[in-house]
């Protein structure tokens, strides 16, 4: 079989020689721009449309992270540009869940025990004791229940935190407050203390994160942005701190990335900015998950992580 590698920057050593270990029999190669020979499958982070482009070989393409917008923008923009027979395939944790948990974990227990205060106040040189936030109405939302954030919403249950989960389709998760469906939105926000996003960016999702939104949460709320740029208006958050309706925000993902040098956000004093790390792609661990699915297709038996085209995650 014939394999296709594109990431810009990526140790490309340690990817094909990871993935000739696990896919001994494979051809591989890295994409370089005019390279339009045979491939059945990809493994590709934001690759350019000329990658995809007449493949009608391609059986697959991977994704190497849990958000495919990237590479369903291309075919938004030019339909017809992803070959339509091939899947397209997502990675499925791959150790992202627990980094998003350690994220999310440290982004609630420093609002909760008001650390982003104290090191306001330590700059200030000012020796002062604040009130303790009340655990048990310190309610935490979780934006999107899959693979992160479902486990993102388990997590923080050991906080002794009340978490609520919002999905499109119902779920269980013991101990969490399940709210499912768009008629549930404004329930799942009333009252909510953290609202943490990890919803995939897709139409009905963006701009998600709003003035209406942060205007249900409880006052003086906290906002944790760890899914994409887009689903965040900006001016809105800007305008919330102002007002004082949100606290503090912590924003790990932005409309551009890198984080333009102008934008506001990087000096805001109550807002926290990280370059796109909650949850990064992890080499050993996505070769593995990649390789398998590989040889599933190969033998004819399912695989799970197909993005569904329509639902557009
Ligand atoms: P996933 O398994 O596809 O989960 C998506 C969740 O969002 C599902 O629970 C889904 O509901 C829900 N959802 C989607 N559209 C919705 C809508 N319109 N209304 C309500 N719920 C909706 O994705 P994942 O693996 O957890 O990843 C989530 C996102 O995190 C990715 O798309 C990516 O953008 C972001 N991410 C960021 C980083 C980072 O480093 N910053 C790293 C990894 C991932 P159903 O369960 O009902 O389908
Ligand atoms: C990273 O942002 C991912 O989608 O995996």
């Amino acid at each position: 079989m014939k394999i296709i590698f594109y990431e810009q920057g990526a140790d490309i050593d340690a990817w094909l020689g990871g993935l000739q270990r696990e896919l001994p029999d494979a051809d591989l190669r890295v994409w370089t721009p005019g390279d339009t020979a045979a491939a059945d499958y990809a493994i590709v982070w934001r690759a350019p449309r000329e990658l995809f482009a007449n493949r009608p070989d391609l059986q697959a393409v991977f994704n190497l992270g849990a958000g495919v917008d990237a590479i369903l923008d291309v075919e938004r923009r030019e339909p017809g540009t992803l070959p339509p027979n091939a899947k397209l395939v997502r990675l499925e944790d791959t150790g992202m869940a627990r980094q998003m948990v350690e994220y999310a974990t440290h982004c609630v227990l420093r609002y909760l025990r008001r650390f982003d205060e104290y090191d306001a106040l330590q700059r200030a040189r000012r020796w002062q004791k604040l009130p303790q936030h009340a655990r048990e109405s310190f309610t935490v939302g979780v934006l999107g229940l899959g693979v992160l954030g479902a486990e993102v919403a388990k997590g923080l249950l050991a906080l002794g935190v009340p978490v609520r989960g919002y999905s499109r389709t119902p779920k269980t998760i013991d101990g969490v407050q399940i709210f499912a469906g768009a008629n549930r939105f404004d329930a799942f926000l009333d009252g909510v203390k953290v609202l943490i996003n990890l919803l995939p960016h897709t139409p009905d999702t963006e701009g998600i994160l709003n003035a209406r939104t942060f205007g249900r949460l409880a006052p003086g709320a906290y906002l944790v942005n760890v899914a994409r740029g887009p689903l965040l208006v900006d001016a809105d958050l800007l305008a919330a701190l102002d007002s004082g309706q949100i606290a503090a925000a912590t924003l790990d993902v932005f409309h551009t990335e890198p984080l333009p040098q102008d934008h506001p956000f990087w000096t805001h004093p109550r807002v926290s900015v990280t370059p796109h790390i909650s949850a990064e792609t992890l080499r050993e661990e996505s070769i593995v998950q990649i390789a398998g699915k590989i040889k599933a297709l190969a033998r004819g038996e399912p695989i799970s992580g197909i993005v569904d085209f329509k639902r557009g995650y």
